[in-house]
């Protein structure tokens, strides 16, 4: 394939096995790592701009705008500096100190609101940042990743097809929530075409998306303090929270059984489908959704000082288990 954007290479249709991951099935992850920006983001971030621009939303003055200080982000930055779209991205003093020099060395503008807001976080003081410029200035564009319906017809459009055509009808799907686009987007995908798949929405103990009450959550990528506009629950999918211990504990045991070395939420979602073993018939095929690889993370799920530091010298020994067979 010869592309003429970055963002029209794909790398999301690499499916990894597990050998052994659990003993009476078969997991595979589908590594979204492997896209360009580095996460499953770029879908969205491409169906964001290219359904402004379809809408005529997009003119010579047009500064995009955004709330994110992760995957979006980069994905955003990217595909802005490739097309010559001015991009300011909100941010706050937690963004992790790597995805800022990523969004600068790409051209993006930075903004870091550190004002806190009523329950002591910073998301709401950064949509009021927002808000606030966009009563300013006209010429500027807020994409909205969690109410904009682009975010999870990019999953309809491109993950759901690579999953459907390239691997096939899994038994059973494990899909980590963030803003829930992947999830709205292939549950979508999968009932258009009648798949028999059982899709399990997998979050962050302390998310309150499905309900949960709010609590202190370390690991970006999963997870809302507030219910995403786009997130539906049908009744049609099973939903599990994983504590982020966990996380790390599976991230961890993947990098030194399998040689890969994943990001946060692969390390959630994995842990899901752990949890479910005893529910999975035998024989099945379990895919796992993986949105990036851990490079991101090494200074905080691969560092004994940070878990030690976050969630206790006892989290830390478990690390030692490695991945076993569910008996
Ligand atoms: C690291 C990571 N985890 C999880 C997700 C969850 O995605 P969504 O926002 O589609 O729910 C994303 C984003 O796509 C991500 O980058």
């Amino acid at each position: 394939m010869i592309a003429e954007r970055i963002s029209d290479i794909t790398g999301g249709l690499s499916f990894l096995e597990l050998p052994g991951f659990q003993s009476s099935f078969d997991t595979y992850v589908k590594l979204e790592g492997l896209n360009p920006a580095g996460s499953i983001k770029v879908k969205p971030a491409r169906e964001l701009i290219d359904s402004a621009e379809a809408a005529g939303r997009i003119g010579p003055d047009t500064r995009l705008i955004e709330s994110t200080s992760g995957n979006l982000g980069i994905a955003l930055a990217t595909i802005c500096a490739a097309r010559g779209y001015p991009l300011t991205l909100v941010t706050d003093p937690n963004a992790n100190a790597r995805t800022v020099k990523y969004i600068r060395a790409l051209g993006a503008d930075l903004v870091v609101v550190d004002r806190r807001d009523g329950s002591g976080g910073f998301l709401r003081s950064r949509i009021e940042y927002i808000l606030e410029r966009l009563m300013e200035d006209p010429r500027l564009l807020w994409l909205n990743q969690y109410s904009n319906p682009a975010n999870s017809a990019a999953h309809a459009k491109h993950t759901g097809p690579e999953i459907l055509d390239e691997f096939g009808a899994p038994d059973w799907l494990f899909v980590g929530t963030g803003t829930s686009g992947t999830l709205m987007g292939l549950l979508a995908h999968l009932r258009a075409r009648q798949a028999p798949t059982a899709v399990v929405a997998v979050d962050t103990k302390g998310s309150i998306t499905f309900g949960g009450p709010p609590g202190r959550r370390f690991i970006p990528g999963l997870g809302a303090s507030r219910r995403p506009e786009i997130y539906r629950d049908d009744g049609s999918f099973d939903k599990v929270l994983i504590d982020e211990a966990d996380t790390v504990r599976l991230c961890r045991a993947v990098a030194r059984r399998y040689g890969l070395l994943l990001g946060g939420s692969s390390g959630t979602v994995l842990a899901a489908v752990e949890r479910y073993a005893g529910r999975i018939a035998s024989g099945s095929r379990v895919l796992a959704i993986s949105p990036d690889m851990g490079d991101g993370y090494l200074d905080s799920i691969y560092d004994d000082h940070w878990v030690r530091e976050h969630f206790g010298s006892a989290a830390l020994a478990a690390l030692d288990r490695p991945v076993t067979a569910a008996v």
